[in-house]
């Protein structure tokens, strides 16, 4: 090389090049020798200014030193960048041998498990599942069950209204007579599982938000031996073949005569103790035979045909059947509480 100037620069060049061990540092040396201001840089648009006898091989040097540079950074930068992308792999490598991590799935909320049991109790004896609205008219939640304004069996019930005739439903009993009203005159078997809402202390067995399954027969013929039959089963197939149940009258006025049902104490079988207070029973229900009232108001004549009804609270049986000690839990959605159920499902 003539231009002793350009040998240095080009072994400069080499020995910065060999010496960067980043994509970043080899990036930094392109830019010094590259840039506009660089010293090679300025030697380039010297070439025009020259002599043609220095012009030539003044010309081919520069470019062969500024190619060469290029062509090393070019081989580095690609060198660098696959050592850098082969690290990065190697950091990021996924270790199969690790344990997986562990999506345990929920488990139902026991409110739900026995609703789900009860219903399903009913539906094998043939019952089909009615439905009807939370918010409920005065007509249904008491007029056509026998509950007059003024009458003293409101008092228990009386609660929250939305205006002077519209309420939450206190009970699930309008579903009876909002499936009379659809049947028109024919037969019916039903149950009516839902939400009912009332006046009352918030504690540990009262909540005013609880669920009943309702339950409704008509047809020609049907007499209190039917109910006590039908209960007796779901008694049996909920808590076990050898709980007895036992009726004792009581007074709704939607039905005549009433009952209040109880069952064997499952934790003394009968003998007393302090779950069933000494007592040996456990009410769990109640129930009658249709009111003639009722059948007659929802279109059917009492003189043709008959009918047994009951209404049952689902978290009482869910609290007889765990051994929960308070209703509140079963809306909290406590997971150490919901956990506890996970195996009965
Ligand atoms: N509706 C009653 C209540 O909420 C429960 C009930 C009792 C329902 C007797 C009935 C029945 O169908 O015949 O306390």
């Amino acid at each position: 090389m003539k231009n002793q100037r350009l040998q240095e620069i080009l072994d400069a060049a080499l020995l910065e090049i060999s010496q960067a061990s980043t994509v970043e540092e080899i990036n930094n040396v392109r830019n010094t020798y590259f840039s506009k201001k660089s010293e090679l840089m300025g030697m380039m648009s010297l070439i025009g200014t020259l002599p043609p006898e220095e012009k030539k091989t003044f010309g081919q040097e520069v470019g062969m030193v500024k190619g060469q540079i290029a062509s090393a950074i070019d081989e580095k930068a690609k060198l660098l960048a696959e050592q850098e992308l082969a690290k990065k792999l190697e950091a990021e490598k996924i270790d199969i041998s690790l344990p997986g991590k562990n999506f345990a799935p929920g488990s139902k909320n026991p409110f739900h498990v026995i609703k789900d049991e009860m219903t399903d109790i009913f539906l094998g004896m043939g019952f089909e599942v009615a439905d009807g609205p939370e918010i409920e008219s005065d007509m249904f939640n008491f007029e056509l069950l026998n509950i007059p304004k003024d009458h003293p069996a409101r008092d228990m019930q009386d609660t929250f209204y939305i205006d002077e005739n519209t309420l939450l439903r206190t009970h699930t009993s309008p579903v009876q007579a909002r499936t009379m009203a659809a049947k028109k005159g024919q037969p019916i078997r039903i149950i009516c599982p839902g939400k009912t809402y009332r006046r009352d202390d918030d504690d540990a067995t009262h909540s005013h938000q609880f669920a009943q399954i309702e339950g409704l027969v008509i047809d020609r013929n049907i007499n209190i031996g039917h109910l006590k039959a039908t209960l007796e089963l779901f008694a049996k197939k909920m808590f076990g073949e050898k709980r007895e149940i036992r009726l004792r009258p009581s007074y709704f006025p939607f039905t005549e005569p009433s009952v209040e049902v109880d069952i064997t104490c499952a934790n003394c079988g009968g003998k007393g103790c302090n779950m069933c207070k000494g007592t040996g029973y456990i009410e769990i229900l109640g129930g009658g035979m249709v009111h003639p009232n009722v059948l007659k108001m929802n279109g059917y004549d009492p003189e043709v045909y008959s009918g047994f009804a009951f209404g049952i609270g689902i978290e009482r049986v869910a609290i007889l059947r765990y051994g929960i000690d308070d209703i509140r839990k079963f809306y909290q959605n406590d997971v150490r509480f919901l956990h506890q159920f996970k195996k009965k499902i």
